[in-house]
């Protein structure tokens, strides 16, 4: 005898409910895990375990794999391995970057540098340099906001470089380079690109001896890339505010990420160093100073020859 309920109805209940019991799960356990977020990550891996990026009511089916691509990717998020690494792609902005083991994945609270930056730009961003790159984020998202910019963006890591190569072109084909270069030394390359319109930086920060809190970013973010050097963590953002100096046309802007207990000391260092005006802190959007700003003096001196373009 045939079934009273048409089979696609039925089809349909048994998704939405191996849907929901997947959601329980999966949201009970990584809970159990200690993750933040568990019912948004289980939501994510769901959907990529679906292999769909469309909202998870409008499914009609699911692949043979479902449970076990869930189960797979459920286990390593319980393990605290970031979510970034196993869809492998992290939003920031407009876009959806690639991410890699070994590198630095970029953050929410970095995006809000951009919007910094044009906020306070009065004349052209043509040319804008990302120093410490990492994946290539904040310059990425440049070339793609900006479509008449170029970027040269500067990374120590080699797989860190190799990753913003790939991300620069998505942001914005053949307009960004990748240089590798230690900013703590000298770099002839990158003092010959001045005069530049804007400086964006994340640089590393964390100070000496101090502990990431999250196994995400205290196992599988590098050492390079959280601890800033020196007692105080800024021997690298010192660095990077001496270079902005080297780097900016008169009024050009330089926008830092920095911790949020680091507001004075950041603007320590742009006042040391005496090259700027317009020296200033930025929250973000919790309200927690994260951003140095700080403006080229119009009496500074023109920078050396020399543009990004090739
Ligand atoms: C906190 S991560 C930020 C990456 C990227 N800007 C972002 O927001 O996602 C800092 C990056 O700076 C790089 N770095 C650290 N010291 C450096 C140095 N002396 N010169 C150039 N890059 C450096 C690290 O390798 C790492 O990729």
């Amino acid at each position: 005898m045939s079934s009273l309920v048409p089979q696609p109805a039925a089809e349909s209940q048994d998704l939405r409910a191996r849907l929901r019991t997947a959601l329980a799960a999966t949201t009970e356990r990584l809970g159990s895990a200690g993750v933040p977020s568990p019912s948004v990550d289980a939501r994510a891996l769901i959907a990529h375990a679906a292999r769909t990026d469309r909202p998870l009511v409008l499914l009609d089916a699911l692949p043979e794999d479902f449970e076990a691509r869930l189960e797979e990717t459920t286990v390593r998020r319980e393990a605290r391995e970031p979510l970034q690494l196993i869809l492998g792609r992290a939003p920031f902005r407009r876009l959806e970057l690639r991410v890699r083991a070994g590198v630095f994945i970029p953050r929410p609270e970095t995006e809000l540098a951009l919007d910094l930056l044009r906020e306070r730009t009065d004349g052209p961003l043509a040319q804008v340099v990302d120093l410490c790159t990492g994946s290539g984020a904040l310059g990425a998202a440049v070339l793609d906001e900006l479509p008449a910019a170029r970027v040269l963006a500067v990374e120590v890591d080699e797989a860190a470089a190799e990753l913003a190569a790939q991300n620069l072109e998505l942001g914005g084909p053949g307009r960004g380079r990748v240089l590798r270069a230690d900013l703590l030394g000298e770099v002839p390359e990158l003092a010959a690109a001045a005069p530049v319109d804007a400086v964006l930086s994340n640089p590393p920060y964390i100070p000496a001896g101090a502990v990431p809190q999250d196994p995400e970013v205290r196992e599988h973010d590098p050492q390079r890339a959280l601890f800033g050097g020196g007692e105080d963590g800024l021997e690298v953002p010192r660095a990077v505010v001496a270079w902005a100096a080297r780097l900016l046309r008169p009024g050009g802007m330089l926008v830092m990420e920095h911790a949020d207990v680091q507001g004075a000391a950041a603007r320590g260092l742009a006042e040391a160093h005496g090259g700027f005006a317009e020296i200033a802190t930025a929250a973000d959007l919790t309200g927690r100073d994260r951003f140095l700003l700080a403006r080229r003096r119009d009496d500074a001196p023109e920078g050396r020859h020399g543009r990004l373009s090739r």
